[in-house]
């Protein structure tokens, strides 16, 4: 078998054109690299007096492989590729599009120079993998733009456009035409070398640098790969360049090894999985222009605004007009509000609103290839409105609900057609959140589970597949997580302790702050429509403080006490009491319980659940559960997800931990296997 080369370098009217083609992104494979290496040496060779480097598949290069960073390798490493492009005694010109990313923005500022089309995005995003740039992106980017924009770029991770690349120095000249031809053009008037390796780093006011520092300073998990990146850019400054290089490559390959890294590798994979279908037949693909959404609260009005983001036309329905009125007046005060802080122009956000039609009249949803329901989560109340919307909506339109535990197929079974219906769960604020729970119901269609997933991509969100299963993925192994920690409250942890140690571990917020926040009399209806098994160790706590009118922040009083303007929680010496007497209620003697047992415990619950739920395949992938933990409910991004946790235990003793759990949780509690969880990769 022959193997081709991903880089081919050919003679083209007196010019050395090295052109690298790896789909889908050219990333920079040990192949890519290899190949580099040989065609900058036949470059040499060749009688051209200029290069230039160029990418296929409209993009330069997306940076290092990501596949390749858990495995071992023998051959040229990138910063080998970037030496050899510097050190080539011939000037090469980047000829730049698409993405140039990571080591792919290292290899052209190893080039002589630099043409962009306009539609170039540049950037090093090694941060966001827990690593650092690899192969002279700390010690070459701060000699070009200086260390305070050096460390926002890095840092911040910054994704810059051809003219921004332009205006900070990064590129010599933005096209739009032709790329190749554009810096073919200019290669022939190219005759020295210019390497950005030989620049001095800009001289700059200490202060500017501090406050740069200051803005990355706290960014949880990343912290090592930030903390690193922003002592190497400033050592670019003080040390010649091979001995910041060789600092870097050090840094980057321990970083390469560390959980961290590791966790948000996983996910950038994970989070590119959950996109796509697992089925492998051809499915026409339904158009979706118009949607309505019904019901115009906070939900509902969240949806409308991240339909009109993306460019959907859009109606918002009503029963009456006082909520219309309101909801209305939410998504105009969200445009009003990104106006006022620079975040779109007055004619982006008046090109969004003239895509929103806001009415009482049902007829209006006749227009609508998707309908999704954002009502009063009832199932009454739903199955109501869908008899209603099943009256009105075309007969082609796709029905969804965004129930966020209710049965979908119940739901369904109110209409005439239950094979169009599908649930889209939203998270609040649904404008905001990137998490779509796509909910396949047993009757609904397969293609209309794949306008589902098409509409969920469209709307860049990550869509995840569940099946119609009460809680769905979310909402059911974060209940096993609650209630988890509220056996903990009677067990003898205060509801600030449990939700230290779940800060501490990484959450963005614990339990009980969240339930706080989101209103305990939500969860305690929710508990009055489920029936009860008497086996179920069942805490009461919150039912006692909704008996009390504690109902979380709104009423100043839940879990904890509110003072200043509801901003400051502070114990409660009456909710002590009330824990106090439900654990001697169950003739628990109180224990101090460690951040460690807390967060075990809590993690195991979440586990424990997420085999159950494999093992009914109410998720696909173990990995899109790591997906909805990340994006849907504050789960660390630098620990990868609960799945990706349990991957990292010893599993044996993860299985045995797991049964000692079951000591906590009553007779009802159920341990599972959770082979499941390492078998099913990702
Ligand atoms: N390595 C390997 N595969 C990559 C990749 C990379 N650097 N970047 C993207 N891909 C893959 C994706 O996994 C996806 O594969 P599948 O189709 O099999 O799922 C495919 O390319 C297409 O990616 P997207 O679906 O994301 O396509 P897009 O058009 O929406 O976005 C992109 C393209 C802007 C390049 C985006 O993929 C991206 O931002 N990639 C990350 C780039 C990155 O982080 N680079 C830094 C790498 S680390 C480094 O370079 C270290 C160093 O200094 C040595």
């Amino acid at each position: 078998m022959v193997l081709i080369s991903p880089v081919q370098g050919q003679l083209k009217h007196g010019v050395y054109v090295i052109t690298l083609d790896n789909p889908p992104v050219n990333a920079i494979s040990i192949s890519v690299r290899r190949g580099l290496i040989f065609a900058v040496d036949d470059f040499e060779q060749s009688n051209a007096q200029v290069a230039v480097l160029v990418g296929s598949n409209g993009t330069f290069m997306a940076g290092a492989d990501i596949h390749e960073f858990g495995r071992t390798s023998d051959g040229p490493v990138l910063l080998d590729v970037v030496r050899v492009i510097e050190n080539c005694k011939k000037p090469i010109v980047a000829a730049l599009q698409g993405a140039v990313l990571g080591g792919g923005l290292e290899v052209a500022l190893a080039c002589d120079a630099r043409i962009a089309h306009v539609d170039t995005v540049l950037g090093l995003p090694e941060v966001s993998l827990g690593i650092i740039p690899g192969a002279g992106g700390t010690q070459l980017i701060p000699r070009r733009i200086g260390i305070p924009r050096a460390i926002d770029m890095i840092c911040g991770m910054q994704r810059l456009s051809a003219q921004e690349a332009k205006n900070v120095g990064l590129v010599d000249s933005v096209v739009c035409s032709d790329v190749l031809e554009a810096a073919t053009l200019f290669a022939k008037n190219v005759e020295h070398k210019s390497r950005v390796r030989d620049e001095l780093v800009p001289n700059e006011d200490p202060a500017l640098i501090d406050q740069a520092i200051k803005r990355y300073t706290k960014q949880g998990g990343s912290r090592p790969a930030i903390a690193k990146a922003i002592d190497l850019i400033q050592l670019a400054a003080k040390l010649p360049i091979e001995e910041g290089l060789v600092l870097e490559s050090a840094a980057f390959l321990e970083l390469r090894k560390s959980q961290e890294a590791q966790a948000l590798r996983h996910l950038f994979f994970a989070e590119k999985t959950c996109k796509k279908p697992l089925y492998t037949k051809e499915i026409s693909s339904i158009p979706i222009n118009t949607v309505c959404v019904i019901g115009a609260g906070t939900m509902g009005a969240g949806i409308v605004i991240c339909l009109l983001d993306a460019e959907f036309s859009v109606m918002l329905l009503e029963q009456n007009k006082e909520a219309l009125d309101s909801g209305e007046e939410r998504i105009f005060s969200h445009y009003q509000n990104q106006v006022e802080t620079g975040k779109l122009s007055p004619a982006e956000a008046s090109k969004c609103l003239s895509h929103l039609l806001c009415s009482l009249n049902w007829e209006e949803l006749a227009k609508a290839d998707l309908v999704i329901e954002a009502v009063y989560e009832d199932i009454l109340v739903k199955q109501d409105v869908f008899k209603k919307i099943d009256y009105f909506a075309n007969p082609n339109a796709i029905l969804a609900t965004n129930t966020s535990y209710l049965s979908v197929e119940k739901i369904a079974l109110a209409t005439t057609r239950p094979k169009r219906v599908i649930g889209l769960h939203f998270f609040s604020p649904a404008n905001v959140m990137k998490l779509l729970e796509i909910v396949n119901a047993k009757q609904t269609g397969l293609e209309i589970l794949h306008a589902g997933i098409a509409f969920g991509n469209r709307l860049n969100k990550y869509p995840v597949v569940t099946k119609d299963s009460f809680g769905f993925i979310g909402n059911r192994i974060y209940n096993a997580y609650r209630t988890q920690c509220e056996f903990m409250l009677e067990d003898g942890a205060w509801p600030e302790e449990v939700d230290a140690a779940l800060v501490d571990f990484g959450m963005a917020m614990g339990p009980f702050t969240v339930a706080d926040l989101s209103g305990l009399d939500i969860a305690w209806r929710m508990r009055k429509t489920q029936r009860r098994n008497p086996e179920t160790r069942y805490v009461d706590i919150l039912d006692t403080l909704c008996e009390l009118g504690r109902f979380g922040r709104k009423t100043s009083a839940g879990y904890y006490d509110y003072t200043n303007g509801k901003k400051q929680a502070n114990t409660s010496e009456l909710v002590r009491q009330i824990i106090e007497k439900a654990s001697q209620r169950r003739g628990i003697k109180r224990q101090t319980l460690s951040f460690k047992h807390i967060q075990n415990r809590a993690l195991l619950s979440m586990v424990n659940e997420a085999a159950l739920l494999m093992r009914e395949g109410v998720a696909q992938r173990a990995s899109d559960i790591d997906v909805v933990f990340v994006h849907g409910y504050g789960f660390p991004r630098w620990q990868g997800g609960p799945v990706f946790w349990a991957r990292q235990q010893d599993r044996q003793q993860l299985q045995d931990d797991i049964a000692g759990l079951a000591q906590h949780g009553g007779n009802s509690f159920v341990p599972a296997d959770v082979s499941i969880l390492f078998e099913n990769s990702p």
